[in-house]
């Protein structure tokens, strides 16, 4: 009987995750282990135990795929993380059952595919004894522990599809064009996208704006001639004396979204502009894989192949210098990564006479 690794995807998902599975697949066959892939994100680890079997035939032709076609979820019984910086405990029979469920079906190690909530519940299961790889997943590009997450190059490809669009429009109308992009705590979608296509105001979190600054930027514009202008605001993104804008959706819990609307209600107000706002939203999540995502995500995949192999659990792939390599789980949660308001990339979109409001 052959060795078995599990393999689950969770929290939100994003193009390059079957990229992530079929290396997972292809790798283990070479290394002689069987893999099953858990359905719905931990979900799946709970009696009686819900998964399907991973190998180059279920993986066959799944790359181009955006999702992940073994489902995933950022709700439910494993979820441990309610907001950034927050750790909530996941219940210990929940665990168990997890436990309990593995060793019934003879799995050797777990394969968990996410972001930092997720690895803060990875963590949560290795301390009680659940061998466990982790593989770093968001769209938002923003954990510290690697250099760049597979999803982030295609919401980008979004982002700056949606800005050529807008840009047509914006011209032949003579408006201002808000654009409402993903990133709650951190403006790397905003400023890649914004950057590639020809934004005129980026709106980071980062970098608390100024409503009088974005009407100057306007006018500036106007004296050189340009009669539309181009702005791309990440959800998190707020006013130097004003908040974030977000709504609660439970208790304990707010959804991020609406500051793109309330910035483009202010231009009209204060500079008399015609303006529109657009809200991207989950169409930055959805679709095929860019070339760099697929390439990212199998990388990946196999790395943690490779990482269970060779036993070294309660350890996540990193990306670092061009390298796949590794780092401890421990080291890798709870700690964002963000857009450094001094760096290079956003002097670079300065010197191309970006504004970010500030
Ligand atoms: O973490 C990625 C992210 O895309 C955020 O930028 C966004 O706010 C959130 O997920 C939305 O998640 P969902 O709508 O799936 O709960």
């Amino acid at each position: 009987m052959k060795p078995r690794l599990g393999v689950l995807t969770s929290g939100g998902d994003c193009p390059g995750l079957n990229a992530v599975l079929r290396g997972v697949a292809l790798a283990a066959e070479k290394l002689n282990f069987e893999v099953l892939g858990f359905l719905d994100g931990f979900e799946g680890l709970l009696p009686p135990g819900n998964f399907m079997v991973l190998d180059r035939r279920s993986t066959s032709g799944i790359m181009p795929r955006g999702g992940t076609i073994i489902g995933t979820t950022n709700r439910g019984h494993f979820v441990a993380k309610v907001g950034a910086g927050d750790r909530a405990v996941v219940a210990e029979n929940a665990i168990e059952d997890a436990k309990r469920i593995l060793q019934e079906h003879r799995v050797e190690a777990l394969i968990i595919v996410g972001g930092d909530g997720s690895m803060t519940t990875a963590l949560q299961l290795q301390e009680k004894g659940i061998n466990c790889i982790g593989v770093p997943k968001t769209i938002d590009n923003d954990l510290e522990a690697t250099a760049m997450t597979f999803g982030f190059d295609s919401a980008v490809a979004a982002v700056t599809d949606a800005l050529d669009r807008l840009h047509t429009t914006a011209t032949s109308h003579k408006r201002v064009m808000v654009l409402e992009v993903m990133g709650r705590h951190a403006g790397w979608i905003a400023l890649h996208g914004g950057l590639a296509g020809g934004a005129h105001i980026v709106l980071i979190p980062e970098i608390p704006f100024d409503y009088d600054k974005i009407t100057e930027a306007l006018r500036t514009r106007e004296t050189k001639g340009s009669i539309y202008s181009l702005v791309v605001v990440a959800e998190g993104a707020c006013p130097r004396d004003g908040q974030a804008v977000m709504h609660k959706i439970a208790e304990g819990e707010n959804r991020f979204g609406g500051i793109g609307s309330v910035v483009a209600a202010e231009i009209t107000a204060r500079s008399g502009k015609e303006t529109r706002c657009t809200v991207l939203g989950h169409l930055q999540r959805g679709g095929a894989p860019t070339t760099l995502d697929r390439i990212l995500g199998t990388r990946f995949g196999v790395q943690a192949v490779k990482l269970a192999s060779e036993r070294q659990f309660g350890s996540m792939v990193s990306y670092q210098n061009y390298q796949v390599r590794h780092v401890p789980i421990v080291d890798a949660v709870n700690r964002l990564r963000l857009v450094p308001p001094d760096s290079q990339m956003v002097q670079t979109a300065r010197d191309v006479e970006i504004s970010f409001g500030d």
